[in-house]
């Protein structure tokens, strides 16, 4: 990739760009048995496995993530997004527990660890966080939640509505946040990168978590 001299509003939107054309492809990619009006809960109660691995991991980068985050207006909200993902496991977790399965009884299979205790956690600075985990991850996540929001039961639906209310959030002030601290082609490059690698990472747990 050769230099570029994008504004930061330019960079995010061609980001973007990426994101949402890797998240197409990802979207085909789900496990199988979900052709119905409903999922089967054999697929909910997998679904909710991960999700709750990855409320509770993505609260923990995220406070790790605060330790180097020197911009004021970047530790507000990302300290208000620990406060989300933290309730996103609350809420997640209770449905799971409603199913009679326990969080703890859970192993994630190694993509899925590599990804978020390995690849989040070891981003450096603030630009690849918003564009890998804000934008790219964010993205992902949402892009399960709503191809699938009119299966889930009604109890668990008003849940996942609001969790992508937040997620919805969380992308909109990484965007804005990125389009104004991402802005030398070094930092651009770096971003792109990281989101590279996170949508890299990212397809190779789809494909693990497909199969049920
Ligand atoms: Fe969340
Ligand atoms: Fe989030």
């Amino acid at each position: 990739m050769t230099a570029t001299a994008l504004s930061g509003r330019e960079f995010v939107t061609s980001l973007m760009r990426d994101v949402e054309s890797a998240m197409q492809r990802n979207n085909g990619v789900m496990p199988p048995g979900m052709d119905g009006p409903e999922l089967p809960e054999p697929i909910l109660r997998h679904w909710l496995n991960f999700a709750v691995y990855y409320e509770k991991a993505a609260t923990a980068f995220i406070g790790g993530w605060l330790r180097t985050t020197n911009e004021p207006d970047a530790l507000m909200q990302l300290a208000h997004q620990i406060e989300d993902e933290a309730n996103h496991f609350v809420w997640l977790n209770k449905h799971l527990l409603e199913y009679g399965v326990a969080a703890s009884s859970f192993t994630p299979p190694k993509e899925w660890a590599h990804l978020m205790e390995v690849f989040y956690p070891g981003l450096e600075h603030l630009v690849e966080r918003l564009a890998a985990h804000n934008i790219a991850s964010e993205t992902g996540a949402l892009g399960f939640m709503e191809y699938n929001m009119t299966k889930f039961p009604p109890a668990i639906r008003a849940t996942v509505e609001k969790v992508s209310k937040d997620e919805k959030f969380h992308v909109a002030f990484g965007r804005r946040l990125l389009a104004k601290y991402c802005t030398t082609p070094e930092l651009q490059e770096r971003a792109r990168r990281s989101t590279q690698d996170a949508l890299n990472l990212m397809s190779a747990a789809r494909r693990v978590f497909v199969k049920v």
